[in-house]
């Protein structure tokens, strides 16, 4: 059987390994919920991106919001990568795990002041500012702290990137960067601001985008602001073109990286700016794949008008399929014989919407390991404690090795810091 995703995550035999190391081995050792990570799987999807622009003056900044975890941080730092953050704590985690401030970019639309203090003080590459008044504040604050402060406007093109609402940014009605039409006027007004240093362009359409459409026509418009802000004497020195290349959780076929980025070059240097520095901003594209969530089956219940298999990862574990009806593939990590059973694969948190999977044909029983597919982007980072459930361990694999890179949460530690009220 072969599953969608990395081909570091595959069966051998009746048994799922994550390269060499067996899921039913993994999960006995260090309990479920575990998220396992194939870290070869990482290193591969980021040498897409750095072979396809061998030879030019770039910087692909991991955008960690996608999975935050110190080692998977590591793991990039390891491979060359910069950094995009969006708030402090993501600039204190990406210093922890031993990246340079000087290939950080800072995302985002709502930097506080003291996070533009932190990150003036840290020395970041950029800031990618989304507004006029975040621009105006960011001015104040560097020359109030004697620093000048590198920027690009991230932009928004107006370009439909054809991805879930929730996750489309490019639009006119989105929160996200400045609109197309004001943004000569703006870069004008920052050439203008102390503590302010014009840099480059950003914009950033959406994520989990599986065409290459929009992303050509997002670049479009960037270039076309490119020479507009560039006849009035600045100077633009870098394209950052985000993020947002979609991977497969089933049937989809997203563009491979490294093609992606060759038909953005063919344009770039058609239209004459292959000078320019270029960033991109990929996250779910170099995680998303290596990754597998994997679960214990608790119970099997039977209904009249659905059956459940209720395994004990819940939503506060991994949240994309109740907050985007996302679909990601839920396999057994042994198989075994019988006829598959169609389930509703739910959590134990007290919530309809808790659901991982609808209507998938298993044949499990309880006390089995299930492993949910393509589980490394924006699941253990989006975990919560819901429910007051501590969050699941990690373990990293390499080869025939396996690292625990996070423990297990414990109860406890989630109320270290409450305090109860005075007696009387
Ligand atoms: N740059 C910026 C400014 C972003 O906002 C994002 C993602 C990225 C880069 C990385 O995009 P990627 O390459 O990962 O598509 N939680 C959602 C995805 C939210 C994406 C937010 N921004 C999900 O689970 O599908």
């Amino acid at each position: 059987m072969t599953l969608p995703g990395s081909p570091h995550v595959a069966y051998r035999g009746d048994t799922l390994f994550v390269e060499d190391c067996a899921l039913p081995e993994l999960a006995a050792r260090h309990g479920t919920p575990l998220y396992v990570y194939s870290q070869t799987a990482m290193q591969q999807s980021v040498s897409a991106w750095q072979r396809a622009l061998a030879g030019r003056d770039h910087l692909i900044c991991y955008a960690m919001k996608a999975n935050s975890s110190l080692a998977v941080l590591q793991t990039f730092i390891d491979a060359g990568c910069g950094f995009d953050i969006v708030s402090g704590g993501e600039l204190q985690r990406v210093l922890a795990a031993g990246a340079d401030p000087a290939k950080v970019l800072f995302s985002g639309v709502g930097k506080t002041r003291e996070e533009m203090r932190e990150a003036l003080r840290a020395g970041v590459l950029c800031f990618n500012v989304e507004s006029e008044p975040e621009l105006d504040v960011l001015s104040a604050v560097a020359s109030d702290s004697g620093q000048t402060a590198r920027i690009s406007l991230r932009v928004n093109p107006d370009v439909d990137a054809g991805t879930h609402p929730y996750i489309s940014t490019g639009l006119k009605g989105n929160k996200f960067g400045v609109a197309h039409e004001r943004a000569v006027a703006v870069y004008r007004h920052a050439a203008t601001l102390p503590g302010i240093e014009v840099v480059g362009i950003d914009c950033h359409i959406g994520s989990q985008i599986t065409d290459t459409g929009p992303y050509l026509n997002a670049l479009d418009r960037v270039l076309d602001l490119v020479e507009a802000v560039e006849a009035h004497g600045l100077r633009l020195h870098h394209l950052d073109l985000g993020g947002g290349l979609g991977i497969t959780y089933t049937d989809e076929t997203p563009p491979a990286a490294d093609a992606l980025v060759a038909l953005l070059l063919a344009r770039i240097d058609a239209r004459g700016h292959g000078h320019r520095r270029i960033f991109f901003e990929p996250g779910r594209s170099l995680v998303g794949n290596a990754g597998v969530l994997v679960s214990e089956v608790l119970y099997l219940k039977p209904g009249e008008a659905k059956n459940f298999c209720i395994v004990d990862a819940a939503m506060n574990d991994l949240m994309r399929p109740a907050m985007y009806d996302a679909w990601m593939g839920i396999v057994p990590c042994r198989l075994r014989d019988g006829a598959p059973v169609t389930y509703d694969v739910v959590g134990p948190v007290c919530e309809s919407g808790d659901w991982l999977g609808r209507d998938r044909a298993l044949a499990v029983q309880a006390g089995d390991a299930i492993a949910v597919l393509s589980a490394g982007a924006y699941c253990m980072s989006m975990a919560s404690n819901y429910n007051s459930r501590p969050r699941a361990a990690e373990v990293m694999v390499s080869g025939n090795r396996a690292w625990l890179i996070r423990e297990r949460e414990q109860a406890s530690e989630l109320f270290r810091g409450e305090h109860l009220l005075p007696p009387g």
